[in-house]
């Protein structure tokens, strides 16, 4: 079975980010022929200028190289003063030229049920960008004040199951598609 290669983004650039753990707990649930990669370097990018678009940039040729190799992409972002954060908003910006965005199965993950706003936001832009949203993949985990870090993320019987599900909804749709093409 060919390898499945996921981008995962996360929009906020704290060390002990609760959406950070989110996704490396996914990567550590997901099974060996499930690829997650999450991209480090989303704070190493320049402010988005399209006059640079052209411009060499180690970051942004590793983000685009990145893109270019996925299957889909997972984001989880805080809310930030009703909004996107900056970061991934800057790092959407600059892939908002990607030819390889369009159609990509995209799972949006939530660790704050009352951040709504940014979540509404994040599903505009991503859907602006011709994104493909997987709602089955898309979920809220309550990780917010739980205290939970990766390894206590993967431990959570619910909380695991609920990624694990998730995962397997996400890659279910990503066989479908390389079924029909
Ligand atoms: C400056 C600032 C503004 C925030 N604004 C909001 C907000 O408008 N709505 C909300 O639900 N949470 C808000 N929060 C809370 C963050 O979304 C929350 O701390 C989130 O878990 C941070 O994600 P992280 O742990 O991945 O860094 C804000 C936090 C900060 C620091």
């Amino acid at each position: 079975m060919k390898k499945i290669r996921i981008l995962a983004l996360s929009g906020s650039l704290r060390k002990c980010s609760d959406n950070t753990a989110l996704l490396n707990a996914i990567y550590q649930l997901a099974p060996e022929h499930i690829e997650v990669r999450l991209f480090n370097h989303l704070g190493e990018l320049p402010l988005f200028n399209p006059d640079l678009e052209n411009e060499p940039h180690q970051a942004l040729s590793a983000l685009q190289q990145e893109l270019s190799a996925a299957d889909g992409v997972f984001i989880a972002s805080p809310e930030y003063a009703h909004g996107i954060s900056g970061v991934l908003k800057n790092a959407l910006d600059w892939l908002v030229g990607s030819e390889s965005f369009p159609n990509m199965p995209v799972a949006l993950f939530n660790t704050s049920p009352r951040a709504s706003h940014a979540q509404a936001a994040l599903r505009e832009v991503i859907k602006t960008m011709s994104g493909n949203i997987i709602e089955e993949a898309s979920i809220s985990v309550p990780l917010m004040g739980s205290g939970l870090n990766q390894e206590g993320i993967v431990s959570h019987p619910e909380i695991s199951a609920a990624l694990s599900s998730a995962l397997h909804e996400f890659v279910n749709v990503i066989h479908q598609t390389r079924m029909a093409n």
